[in-house]
């Protein structure tokens, strides 16, 4: 029985956005959501306290790829599972690796079996199957944990998409019978939530929505999307995804993406979200701020000496100046890693909380349509 509970707590009246509760065994998220990406078990550059305090994350995520060549299951299991092993005692989700098997493993062959990759640590070979991520999910022990699938890249042709889903869809039901073959390990609940592909064919995506929805997961995944296709289509596709996944569940859409993508997916019934933006391009001198985007590198914030944001509740983005950040990123000194990782984290996560609470109100799809230009503004 999945624990995970899920209540709509308003739905806006302009849009198809919706507010909402999620209860795990670790805590309640509310949505729409923001999670961090910790890949390794960490979010890079930033502490779990930061996370906490800073950020105000309420959920992060992990990955059984990365976990799983590194340290590996048996450190994981000796450990008490994720939550004990980084001290992350909220929400976790752990993504399948199959998506990470595709875009970092070398030499990947894929087989009705599962997935032949080598490790891109040390060239080592591994299998991933269905049951195999499973079992290491269970180790792993996320509150959500993802079901094995293909990612297809785009553009794919509609043989392999169909192809391509068929197998995700015959992976579900080997993810789904291991897991009710295996107990939960830690002595609280972990939730499977399939995932939608069929790349960007409507009739695909609609006969996946059918399929994942009838194994009657506590919720349910959009997959396949922000691969490199124009932003109109990954939207058509989202909403056509979310007319077609149950009410009463969230709806979490994988890897996507910039604020803006997060508003307008939020506005087609999107639940939950995840990417490495934030962070990776954070690291790489990108700021994202409620008037716009800056590139911290730029000679203009030189002299700049106002806070970076002072319009989020985060005392880093309130407190450190655009100018020292630049001057850290120049010296390349590892705080300004810090900085601009938990300040765009901190502006994500209050852009989904200013989204909730515009949902409540009952203006979201206003303060939706005044904002997006705003986010895309290059300062
Ligand atoms: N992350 C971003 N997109 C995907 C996807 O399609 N599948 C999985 N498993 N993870 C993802």
């Amino acid at each position: 029985m999945p624990s995970l509970e899920f209540s709509l707590t308003a739905t806006d009246p302009g849009s198809k956005a919706r507010a909402g509760e999620m209860t795990t065994d670790h805590g309640k998220i509310q949505t729409p959501i923001f999670m961090p990406v910790g890949t390794v078990g960490s979010v890079k550059a930033v502490s779990q306290q930061q996370l906490k305090e800073e950020v105000q994350a309420q959920i992060i995520l992990g990955n059984t790829y990365h976990l799983y060549l590194r340290p590996g299951p048996e450190v994981l299991e000796a450990a008490g599972g994720l939550h004990r092993f980084n001290g992350w005692d909220r929400p976790i989700l752990t993504d399948s690796g199959g998506y990470q098997v595709f875009s970092l493993a070398g030499n990947r062959k894929l087989t009705e079996q599962g997935a032949l990759f080598q490790s891109h640590i040390d060239g080592s070979k591994h299998l991933f199957t269905p049951e195999s991520v499973m079992d290491i999910q269970r180790v792993i022990g996320a509150d959500i944990i993802m079901a094995f699938d293909e990612c297809p890249p785009y553009p794919s042709d509609y043989a392999y998409a169909r192809k391509s889903m068929d197998l995700t869809h015959r992976w579900l039901d080997r993810c789904v019978t291991r897991l009710s073959e295996t107990p939960d390990k830690y002595g609280y609940t972990q939730n499977l939530f399939p995932i939608v592909q069929g790349s960007t064919f409507a009739d695909l995506r609609k006969a996946s929505c059918e399929y994942i929805s009838s194994r009657e997961a506590a919720g349910n995944a959009i997959g396949g999307l922000s691969v490199g296709e124009p932003e109109e289509i990954m939207y058509e596709l989202t909403a056509l995804c979310c007319e077609n996944l149950p009410e009463d569940k969230p709806r979490y859409l994988m890897g996507v993406g910039t604020p803006w993508n997060i508003l307008e997916n939020i506005s087609l019934g999107v639940d939950m979200f995840d990417c490495v933006m934030p962070t990776r391009n954070g690291r790489n001198a990108m700021l994202f701020t409620s008037r716009g985007v800056i590139n911290i590198d730029n000679k203009k914030w030189e002299k700049d000496f106002s806070p970076i944001d002072d319009g989020i509740d985060c005392h880093f983005s309130n407190f450190y100046s655009k100018a020292y950040l630049r001057h850290l990123v120049k010296a390349k000194e590892i705080l300004g890693l810090t900085i601009a990782s938990v300040h765009n984290l901190a502006f994500y996560l209050w852009l989904v909380k200013e989204a909730r609470r515009h949902i409540l109100a009952g203006d979201f799809n206003r303060w939706k349509n005044e904002m997006v230009p705003v986010l895309k503004t290059r300062l």
